[in-house]
């Protein structure tokens, strides 16, 4: 292993900058040369390398985004495309490739690297690191981001919390996430929220706005008045619109209350879109995108390849597709396919993690509205 590149790409995650600054320190500490590409994919079909030192890297710890800059590439699904992508590879003498990204990054890797793909042609060792702050890849606790987006969505709440309980309303805010109903979830349970809604639960738009009905009412019995704000969060993955839910909400809301105020009793709503991906990184993300960094760039070196650093796995691993880092305890080495067949699964609510996921939460609920 003489040359390795790192590239970040899809939605950037706040903590890729900790991963390429990581990358490139053990990376270079080792003996081997480091190239960024810029722009992800689209960067390297565009020839896109610069040569990083420990001098590029000096300062990007604290900062969100990622130098490198990041791109979704949808031309990369072509094969002709992947082969122009691994001659430039070729060209540049890349031995090994960082993939910092989420589950559309990592497939791409996995197709660069295949070995039938590649034929006779120069080979090349690939290790995916996971960021994406939607928390929807498989077989990693966490993936680079989430803690950063969960603290954004955390501080953005409290705020409305405050204006909520001024004038005892209520509020339903969307979160992102994708088809990913995780940041709600968590940031509803950090939050203090009175329900959260997510895609996995599988509810139709009848449920929904009964259940966020049903809610509303309950809490505006409440003796205390500082208990009588209510917060929702909802995924962005649940499909529907949330004007639309405002419209179908505020309408049963004045059946059930027909002398309330309207103003205290239609909700406000507040989407925070892509407020949830950026900003400074966690403590925990820079220490995370360190670690997994760490353990990607030594397996390379060792190598191993078509794998994912792993952030203690949520499920119990076989042997023969995962091996706990001999540099850190709580990474590991995951089969790439295997990461990538169990995504497919937590999205598709098939995964048990996936039903414990939204079972706990129903749990948790019943108890909020106690
Ligand atoms: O995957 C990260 C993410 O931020 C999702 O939560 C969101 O659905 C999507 O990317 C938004 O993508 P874009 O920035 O391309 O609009």
């Amino acid at each position: 292993m003489k040359r390795i590149a790192i590239l970040t790409s899809g939605g950037d995650a706040p903590g890729m900058n900790a991963s390429i600054r990581a990358a490139t320190m053990i990376g270079r500490a080792s003996g081997v040369e480091v190239l960024g590409i810029e722009r992800g994919y689209r960067g390297l079909l565009d020839d896109a390398f610069v040569e990083l030192s420990s001098n590029d890297v000096a300062g990007i710890l604290r900062e969100g985004g990622t130098m490198l800059g990041s791109a979704r590439c949808k031309e990369f699904h072509a094969r002709e495309v992947r082969d122009r992508a691994r001659q430039i590879l070729g060209k540049h003498a890349i031995d090994g490739l960082i993939v910092i990204g989420g589950n559309g990054s990592l497939t791409g890797a996995l197709h660069l690297a295949d070995p039938e793909e590649i034929g006779a042609g120069r080979p090349l060792k690939i290790i995916g690191i996971p960021a994406s702050i939607d928390n929807d890849l498989g077989l990693t606790g966490l993936s680079i981001g989430v803690d950063t987006a969960m603290n954004t969505i955390v501080e953005a709440c409290d705020k409305i919390a405050d204006t909520a309980t001024a004038h005892d309303r209520t509020f339903i805010v969307e979160v992102m996430g994708r088809d990913c109903g995780y940041l709600a979830m968590t940031s509803a349970i950090a939050v203090g929220a009175d329900l959260a809604l997510f895609p996995e639960a599988g509810k139709t738009e009848a449920d929904i706005v009964h259940q966020i009905v049903d809610t509303v009412m309950t809490i505006r019995q409440r003796q205390s008045r500082r208990a009588r704000r209510v917060i929702i969060i909802k995924a962005e993955g649940v499909q529907v619109q949330i004007d639309r839910l405002k419209t179908l909400v505020d309408a049963k809301l004045r059946e059930r209350a027909p002398d309330a105020e309207p103003s205290s009793i239609e909700t406000r709503v507040t989407v925070l879109g892509h407020v949830v991906r950026g900003g400074r990184p966690s403590a925990f993300d820079r220490l995370l995108g360190s670690r997994l960094a760490n353990v990607a760039v030594r397996g390379l070196i060792a190598g191993a390849t078509h794998k994912m650093a792993a952030w203690m796995p949520p499920v119990e691993l076989p042997e023969e597709i995962a091996t706990r880092s001999k540099h850190d305890p709580y990474c590991w080495l995951v089969d790439l396919p295997a990461v990538l067949a169990e995504t497919d699964n937590l999205l598709r609510g098939r995964s048990p993690l996936a039903r414990w996921r939204a079972g706990a939460f129903d749990e948790i609920e019943d108890a909020l509205l106690l």
